[in-house]
């Protein structure tokens, strides 16, 4: 029996999904690891973190399925994107990796803006410069460690640092090259005019591909220790999200997912790059060959909620502890019996900053609207509320773009929630569907090895195959309606916040 193998280089670990021939997952494993804040705004990862994490993990994943490793007849690769890796002329890792959610680079986003024209940034690169992405972080790089940038030879995204481990080759896919800001997003290809402009050398990026072709082999010394056969194909594969959008089944247009998990994150298939002419929305090339996908990304959706707990609910998580209980059900049980809206009492999920639709790495997290009534309950109704107001904000935008949304399928951590499934259904006024199997990015890799391996004739038909939805949750026409009234009001909070958020990060840098 063949296997085809996953890995996802995610945020908090590695996780590694062995399918079988029919698709089905033959076993999972995952692998931790830390990330560094050196300094506030400042997100960074150490590579060789990622490919011990992948070691363990293929390992786990191997002797969970029961699998021998030369069964794996293909591998396929997704990650975080947008995180910059630099390596010397040896292939040496030469600082840690910037990552995505790093927000140190608005000055050299505004330069990029400033040399390249906004609106022709928005034509080449389907997209604005904004912090996350990998280009302004090389200009910072630049900038303020010209001794690395002098020497480093090679940049790589972070899945992409696992191939290099895996195979030896320096590729990337042009899903995740369109997080870079350096890819002409509607040519699939590296853009000569967007190098020139922030000068930048050519011979510093890898390879392009499609996401399911081939970019190289697993090398004798990796298949020793990931204990897998030398010469395994390995495929191009994805970033996290377009690989995400093949495990939730979303490859033709009308298909919409929302992914909750640190970020939440709104994710449309495209037949075309159409893009958001205000830049508020990513359009970046799908993981389906000849195919885009437009994107929202709130920074801090279930990171909100994670924020929530650990700062304000202790005693929940002691009580839960004692009790073999996760303390987000004690949370959602008691956020579920204040009043929906709680009474005017409303969160901007903006901890991180925000990309969708504001931009804006100064935004901050707030809660508005506080009266004596207001309790921990509220509180905790608000975070729900406030988090789904803001993915709504991407909806709205992606079906101003005539972008069609039918079908809406929540994945990620928030969809095993029944509360945060009934609030998103609320808010957006919608049906939320569920998967019956939801394994995310890495599901997603491995469906795209398996039809590089001619498994499957096209990753549609690989899709429909393997991807199910179950139930669904649909709205109450009444908490509907006090929503679609309170989402201006609540919009509205940013715009009279967003002077002060940055006036205040300023007053005490
Ligand atoms: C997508 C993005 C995140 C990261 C980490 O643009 O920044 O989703 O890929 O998951």
């Amino acid at each position: 029996m063949a296997y085809y193998l996953g890995v996802d280089v995610g945020t908090s670990g590695v996780k590694s999904l062995l399918i079988d021939a029919e698709g089905s997952v033959a076993a999972s494993a995952a692998e931790a690891y830390p990330s560094y804040t050196p300094k506030p705004l400042w997100s960074e990862q150490d590579p060789g973190d990622w490919w011990a994490a992948a070691v363990a993990s293929v390992k786990k994943a191997l002797a969970a399925a029961g699998a021998d490793g030369k069964r794996v007849a293909g591998i396929g690769l997704s990650g975080q994107m947008h995180g910059l890796v630099l390596l010397d002329k040896g292939g040496k890792v030469l600082r840690r990796a910037i990552l995505w959610n790093d927000q140190r680079t608005s000055e050299e986003c505004a330069e990029i803006t400033a040399v390249v024209g906004a609106k022709r940034l928005i034509a080449s690169a389907c997209n604005p410069a904004l912090t996350g992405f990998t280009a302004p972080k090389i200009l910072w790089v630049r900038k303020n460690e010209p001794d690395v940038y002098e020497r480093a030879r090679r940049m790589l995204l972070p899945k992409d640092y696992v191939r290099f481990r895996m195979t030896g080759e320096y590729a990337t896919d042009v899903s995740d090259a369109s997080g870079t800001l350096l890819l002409d997003v509607a040519k699939r290809q590296w853009s000569a005019e967007l190098l020139e402009a922030m000068k930048i050398d050519r011979s510093l990026l890898p390879k392009t591909y499609e996401s399911v072709e081939v970019t190289g082999r697993v090398s004798r010394r990796a298949a020793e220790e990931l204990g897998l056969k030398a010469g395994t194909p390995v495929v191009a594969g994805g970033g996290d999200q377009a690989a995400g959008g093949i495990g939730a089944g979303v490859v033709r247009a009308g298909i919409v997912s929302v992914s909750l998990g640190t970020s939440g994150v709104v994710f449309a298939h495209s037949d075309e790059a159409r893009t958001d002419p205000k830049g508020r929305l990513h359009t970046f090339c799908h993981a389906v060959p000849g195919k885009w996908h437009v994107m929202g990304v709130s920074l801090c959706s279930g990171g909100s909620l994670q924020w929530f707990r650990n700062a304000l609910c202790s005693e929940e998580t002691a009580v839960a502890e004692r009790a073999g209980q996760d303390a987000y059900d004690l949370i959602s049980l008691a956020a579920s019996r204040a009043p929906a809206g709680c009474e005017g009492l409303m969160f901007l999920p903006y901890l991180t900053g925000e990309r969708t639709p504001h931009a804006d790495p100064f935004a901050r997290g707030a809660f508005v609207g506080i009266t004596p009534r207001t309790d921990k309950a509220y509180m905790a109704r608000a975070v729900f509320e406030g988090v789904a107001l803001s993915l709504l904000d991407s909806l709205e935008i992606i079906r101003s773009l005539n972008v069609p949304v039918g079908e809406i399928r929540l994945v990620g951590g928030g969809a095993k929630s029944a509360f945060w499934r009934q609030t998103l259904a609320d808010v957006f006024g919608a049906d939320i569907f569920s998967l019956r199997a939801c394994e995310g990015p890495a599901f997603g890799a491995a469906i795209l090895a398996a039809t590089a391996a001619g498994r499957f004739k096209t990753v549609e038909e690989a899709c429909s195959a393997t991807v199910k939805t179950s139930w669904k949750d649909g709205p109450n026409a009444e908490r509907a309606k006090l929503y679609a009234k309170l989402h201006p009001i609540w919009k509205g909070l940013y715009w009279s916040l967003k002077g002060d958020f940055e006036a205040l990060t300023r007053a005490v840098e």
